[in-house]
């Protein structure tokens, strides 16, 4: 992760009067900045989402911070940031007070390594799924599931692990728990739309009500993009487009994009997940995540990269994301990958590369023996 800024912004900190310091910033959205910041007493670092400062006298973004502080505080999941601390700016901006993690967002790795060999793509879904259905047990839907908002977290003896940010716009569907936090005082507007368009569901894009199945869809969008190291609707370019897109286009199925042999089991359950009509899509997070660990236990283990493929991965030029890389260039997790993916392969080609040479061999072989027979037979005759 890059810090925008490495000091303390010109000496304008805004947590100036609180336990915290600004050390630099990480990134700034549409209701809030988030800053990396150092407990003023333990010198303990943490990260503070703080409201923007041309929010200040808006008291229905500051309640939508203090939804999003409330949601985190609720969910302690191991792939939702954790959270320790909600409080106010001197000027009375609200900020929340979260853990600090190392490594990057999902849409950096994918700007740097391209499309993920399939049963990474499906570990890291099936964590963010993990994550989801804890949140809509609560009655919790995040409502802008996507690459920047989904954090690989680096761990010293693991590998990374997924943590979902940003419950910003969260929907508080009522009813659902009596755990859940208390609904925004300004309910979203009717009509309004809330989220980030390559990833809204089909009802979202067009400012229909929606529920735990809008961030269904959204996840199949990150599969998608994970699997093809490009998204269904790169080539709208505009966000109209894109709308229409979501809500009227069939999107084009992953195997076409991946450079990897993508089963047809894994490429109906993205493209049941994208469905347009959510009863059609799988009625939960949970659903999703139970269809996918299906494909995974027949994919076996993760592959082992050996050390000189880890090497050229490291090695490789980033993909820009929307930009399929070149056919003909076959990189190491490709070739890694078709092995993994063989046992699908084999129900679908019934017999693979191996035995059908094996079997051109042996009938060499035979044709060669009869023919010597049959030569053998004729020399036999004519001699008499
Ligand atoms: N706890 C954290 N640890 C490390 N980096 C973080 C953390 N939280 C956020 N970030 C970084 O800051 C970026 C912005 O954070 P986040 O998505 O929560 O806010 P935002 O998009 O600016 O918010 P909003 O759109 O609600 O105003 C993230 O993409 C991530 O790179
Ligand atoms: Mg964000």
């Amino acid at each position: 992760m890059t810090p925008l800024l490495d000091s303390a912004l010109d000496g304008s900190d805004p947590f100036e009067g609180t336990k915290y310091r600004s050390l630099s910033i990480l990134g700034k959205g549409g209701m809030g900045a988030a800053h990396v910041v150092e407990h003023r007493l333990l010198g303990t670092q943490f990260v503070c989402k703080v409201m923007r400062g041309r929010h200040r006298n808006n008291a229905a973004v500051a309640d939508r911070m203090r939804v999003e502080a409330q949601s985190l505080a609720r969910l302690v999941h191991p792939n939702i940031v954790k959270v320790f601390d909600f409080d106010f700016t001197q000027d009375g901006r609200p900020f929340i007070v979260m853990e600090r993690l190392e490594g990057h967002t999902l849409g950096h790795e994918l700007r740097t390594r391209g499309e993920l060999p399939t049963r990474e793509a499906i570990d890291i879904v099936s964590q963010l799924l993990s994550a989801l259905s804890a949140a809509h047990v609560l009655g919790i839907v995040h409502r802008d599931v996507k690459l920047e908002n989904l954090f690989l977290q680096r761990t010293a003896h693991a590998g990374p692990v997924l943590k979902v940010l940003d419950f910003g716009v969260a929907k508080i569907m009522e009813g659902i728990s009596d755990a859940a936090p208390e609904p925004p005082q300004v309910p979203t507007r009717a009509g309004a739309i809330v989220g980030t368009p390559r990833f809204l569901s089909p009802e979202a894009a067009q400012g229909k009500a929606v529920d735990q199945r809008a961030d269904v869809y959204s996840a199949s969008v990150v599969l998608y993009m994970l699997l093809c190291g490009r998204g269904p609707w790169d080539e709208a370019s505009s966000h109209a487009s894109v709308f229409s897109a979501q809500a009227n286009k069939a999107p084009t199925p992953p195997s076409r994009y991946a450079r990897k042999v993508i089963s047809s089991d894994l490429e109906s359950i993205v493209l049941t997940a994208m469905s347009k009509e959510p009863e059609e899509r799988f009625q939960s997070a949970k659903a999703f995540e139970a269809a996918l660990m299906t494909v995974a236990e027949r994919l076996g283990d993760s592959p082992q990269l050996p050390e000189s493929a880890k090497l050229t991965l490291q090695s490789k030029q980033p993909m820009p994301i929307g930009g399929a890389a070149s056919p003909g260039t076959l990189r190491i997790s490709d070739e890694l990958e078709t092995k993994t993916a063989i046992p699908f392969a084999k129900h679908q080609l019934t017999i693979g590369a191996g035995a059908v040479a094996k079997r051109i061999v042996t009938f060499a072989i035979s044709a060669a023996l009869s023919a010597l027979a049959t030569w053998w037979c004729l020399a036999t005759i004519f001699r008499r």
